[in-house]
């Protein structure tokens, strides 16, 4: 077993890190608490390559491996899980999606705008009676021979107000369950799509998450991903990707979190000396670390995995399921360790643990992981060694 990182991998970490703490972390906290979408930060955040990471060199990316998109994940949510979570999707589900199953058209077409971070997408996958339970579609896309017409609600959809390019999963043929539904690449600026106004959420704040509305949407039939009826399966496989996105910023969080207790409890004296001299604290932050430490082999081996070609499903479930879990007791012992100036903005740690539980949620329910892992159990993929 190799745990030695690339010094590419490295490189990649330490402009990410640089990126979060200089430029990311002095507005984190207004825009949290105003809802401000941050469009500059994600434009930098694509002009340093960070949009497209594992899309190929030929459509624009910078053609990195899966590791690499972690690292730079759990730098930029040890700060700023609004600008994260759409480097999640955009990596994860958008590029990716299109990268590995759409046409060399829709390549050629979406990929350069998407990688650079001009165009943002979304993926429209949720409804308001179909979350985790996502065969249930009522959003239809009507064959119409050389289009489709949509018409239907989805619900919770990050970057639903200002992504300019949607991946739409809906259902095509009722009768055929979930291999009648279609993924299918739709212009956000299309007639007939309107918007929810924004959710006013507990955490990542400023990412703009609503529902979005189609009526008698009109989207080519060219821009369906992969053949007719795989727009389930395709929803599958890219959430398993996406799992090592969000399982990358969960450890982010936790990492983030820890990295300032410990900063905090070394400046921090009470009853003569620093606080991590004392037992009680330096327990915390002994348990905090071994989680982060347990985490982190789980999402970096799901990375590999990926990386390596092999299947990933389940790994990428108990990456998201393991990691999600230990963000919300490490956020909430940093809170405690900072006492009543962890439960205020100023000190970050309460936004930290705020965000956490969204990784609980999104990209499937730690629930649903349980159910995709348990499916694994007994078909020799859930231990090493390959
Ligand atoms: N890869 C490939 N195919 C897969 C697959 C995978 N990972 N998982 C399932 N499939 C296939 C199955 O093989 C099956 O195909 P066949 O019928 O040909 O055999 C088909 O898909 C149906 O699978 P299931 O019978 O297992 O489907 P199910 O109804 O039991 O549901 C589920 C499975 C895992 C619960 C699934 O519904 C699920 O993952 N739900 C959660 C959805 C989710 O994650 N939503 C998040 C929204 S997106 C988001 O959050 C983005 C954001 O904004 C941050």
């Amino acid at each position: 077993m190799n745990f030695e990182f690339t010094e590419e991998q490295l490189m990649i970490q330490k402009a990410a890190r640089d990126f979060a703490q200089n430029e990311l972390l002095k507005g984190t906290i207004e825009r949290d608490t105003n809802k401000i979408y941050p469009k500059e930060q994600l434009e930098q955040m694509g002009e340093l390559g960070l949009m497209g990471m594992m899309v190929k060199a030929e459509y624009g990316g910078t053609e990195m491996d899966t590791m690499s998109y972690v690292l730079a994940m759990e730098e930029i949510s040890k700060v700023d899980n609004s600008c994260s979570v759409t480097m999640s999707i955009q990596n994860s589900l958008i590029c990716s999606g299109i990268q590995n199953y759409a046409s060399e058209e829709l390549k050629k077409k979406y990929l350069p705008g998407l990688a650079s971070g001009e165009v943002i997408g979304a993926f429209l996958l949720s409804e308001p009676e179909a979350g985790s339970d996502a065969t249930s579609q009522r959003t239809t896309a009507l064959d119409m021979g050389d289009h489709y017409i949509i018409n239907g609600t989805k619900n919770w959809i990050s970057n639903g107000k200002y992504g300019g390019l949607f991946v739409l999963i809906a259902q095509t043929d009722v009768e055929k369950g979930h291999k009648g539904i279609n993924a299918i690449i739709v212009d956000s600026k299309s007639d007939g799509i309107t918007r929810g106004e924004l959710e006013d959420k507990m955490g990542v704040r400023a990412s703009d998450t609503c529902s979005v509305m189609f009526q008698d949407v009109k989207a080519p039939k060219a821009n369906r991903i992969g053949e007719d009826g795989f727009g389930f399966k395709f929803a599958m496989k890219i959430l398993s990707g996406g799992r090592i996105g969000i399982a990358a910023q969960a450890l982010g969080i936790a990492g983030g979190a820890y990295e300032l207790a410990v900063k905090y409890s070394e400046e921090r004296s009470a009853f003569g000396k620093p606080i991590n001299q004392h037992q009680a604290i330096a327990f915390k932050l002994a348990d905090m670390a071994t989680k982060i430490e347990a985490a982190k082999l789980m999402v970096y081996r799901a990375a590999w995995l990926k990386d390596q070609g092999k299947d990933y499903s389940q790994a990428s479930a108990m990456a998201k399921l393991y990691a999600s879990e230990i963000a919300q007791s490490v956020t909430s012992e940093a809170v405690q360790i900072h006492g009543g100036y962890g439960y205020v903005k100023e000190y970050h740690v309460e936004r930290l643990m705020r965000d956490a539980k969204i990784t609980q949620i999104y990209e499937g329910t730690s629930e649903i992981q349980k159910i995709v892992i348990s499916r694994g159990i007994g078909k020799g993929d859930l231990y090493l060694p390959y």
